[in-house]
């Protein structure tokens, strides 16, 4: 007998397979009406049309709704001390985003905040953020550190994120950002912090098994190519895999690195160049597009489009931090992705969910509704993507159900998609 039984789904709506899908089998999701999904031992047992025949000890009435699989936040910074709305003026101002950092603030304000914020603090800040993401329909997170910048404070951070994981329902997996930025008392002796993130804290992150992958922030006016690549390499000696921040604010050869070094997935990309693109299609890699941080900065948006039909695989995260993107709404990235970057619905859902686990290496596990993945799911305010993705603004999920439980639930929304002119 199955735990619990979703019937009644108006449209079920799901990438299908255990890797990313690239190019133009991003867009190839399956649908079916009149579905129900069953649910054993956390797992789905059964996701199909109908219900006849399927005996549940619990059942949950969708309501004719949309179902899809829980969406996966790809790339957060989910773990840091304080905000930083004070910079909201200054680049409201003109102030560009690196000069704030180059004057001290930016990230490195940040880093302040967060050294003098205790494990404790830490993990019930990120325990709120969780319980907000998972309202929006995020089952599994990426969690990066990198606001601490030295070994007691890169290793508290991801002890809290460790912590995270074990206390609240959204899956977190965690990654090493140490090359965030170089910290302010390595100023003029940059190649000294490098070295102390390669030969003392990466090493130390990787005894403890603090971090499933190394991230870089290759930019000008915070890592070099070279310093990037010295960081992965030393990372994937210690049996981590990689990812990179490439070409955010310009093109730098970050996307090119990336596919050099075998990154599971390069990030931001709003500048990488067409060789950057070519080469990311080459080796693999997914690539993370983050359009709330280009909204937020006012900046152009990845070229999403063009991965897609350069044969890249295209995942969609929020960036959620306290500088570039203070927005953990997964579901407002999703309508921006379809809207200032060219994806399609379909595309985009596979970018939130198959894509992005494929990014943080689940895809096995999750990112779709198929028998025998996590029983990672969301039942949306809405009859199809189109209307999910064209309700700009408001949060649709209305259950979600992480590994079989129903962990968020609330009543379907008064101004309801059904309730006006429809059968
Ligand atoms: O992904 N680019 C680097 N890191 C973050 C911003 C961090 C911050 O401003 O605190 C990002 O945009
Ligand atoms: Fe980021």
């Amino acid at each position: 007998m199955l735990d619990l039984l979703l019937s009644n789904i108006g449209l079920l709506v799901t990438p299908r397979g255990a890797k990313a899908r690239a190019g133009q089998q991003q867009g190839s999701v399956s649908s079916t009406a009149r579905a129900a999904v069953g649910i054993e031992g956390g797992k789905i047992a059964y996701a199909g049309p109908g219900c006849a025949g399927l005996a549940a000890r619990q059942t949950l009435d969708c309501g004719g709704a949309l179902v899809t699989p829980g969406l996966v936040d790809a790339h957060t910074h989910l773990v840091f001390g304080g905000w930083r709305q004070d910079e909201f003026a200054l680049r409201q101002g003109g102030a560009p985003y690196m000069d704030v950092l180059r004057a001290g603030g930016g990230i490195l304000s940040t880093v302040a905040r967060t050294r003098v914020a205790g494990l404790g603090e830490l993990v019930a800040r990120g325990k709120g953020f969780l319980g907000e993401m998972l309202g929006f329909g995020v089952t599994t997170a990426e969690a990066k550190s990198g606001y601490g910048l030295d070994l007691e404070n890169e290793l508290k951070q991801l002890r809290a994120i460790r912590e995270l994981g074990d206390q609240q329902p959204v899956t977190l997996v965690p990654t090493f950002m140490g090359a965030h930025a170089v910290p302010a008392e390595f100023s003029g002796r940059r190649e000294a912090y490098v070295a102390l993130v390669c030969d003392k804290i990466l090493p130390a992150v990787a005894e403890e098994r603090l971090a499933k992958f190394c991230d870089v922030f290759c930019e000008d006016g915070a890592f070099t190519v070279a310093e990037s690549r010295a960081v992965l390499a030393r990372a994937a000696e210690l049996g981590m895999g990689l990812k990179a921040h490439a070409d955010e604010l310009a093109a730098g050869g970050g996307a090119e690195l990336a596919a050099e070094m075998g990154c599971v997935s390069a990030e931001h990309l709003i500048h990488a160049s067409d060789a950057g693109i070519r080469a990311l299609a080459g080796s693999g890699a997914v690539a993370v597009a983050l359009p709330c941080t280009s909204f937020f900065l006012g900046k152009p948006f990845a070229r999403a489009r063009q991965m897609v039909d350069e044969g890249l695989a295209v995942a969609v995260a929020t960036d959620f931090n306290p500088g570039s993107c203070p927005c953990l709404n997964l579901q407002l990235a999703m309508s921006l992705a379809c809207l200032r970057c060219g994806l399609t619905p379909a595309e985009t859902l596979t970018a939130a969910t198959l894509n992005g686990a494929a990014a943080i290496g689940l895809a096995s596990r999750i990112g779709s509704i198929e028998a025998g993945k996590d029983a990672d799911i969301v039942v949306w305010d809405a009859p199809d993507l189109d209307y999910l993705f064209y309700r700009l603004g408001s949060n649709l999920a209305r259950t979600v159900v992480k590994a079989g439980a129903v962990c968020a639930d609330r009543p379907a929304q008064p101004n309801g998609w059904r309730r006006c002119g429809q059968a």
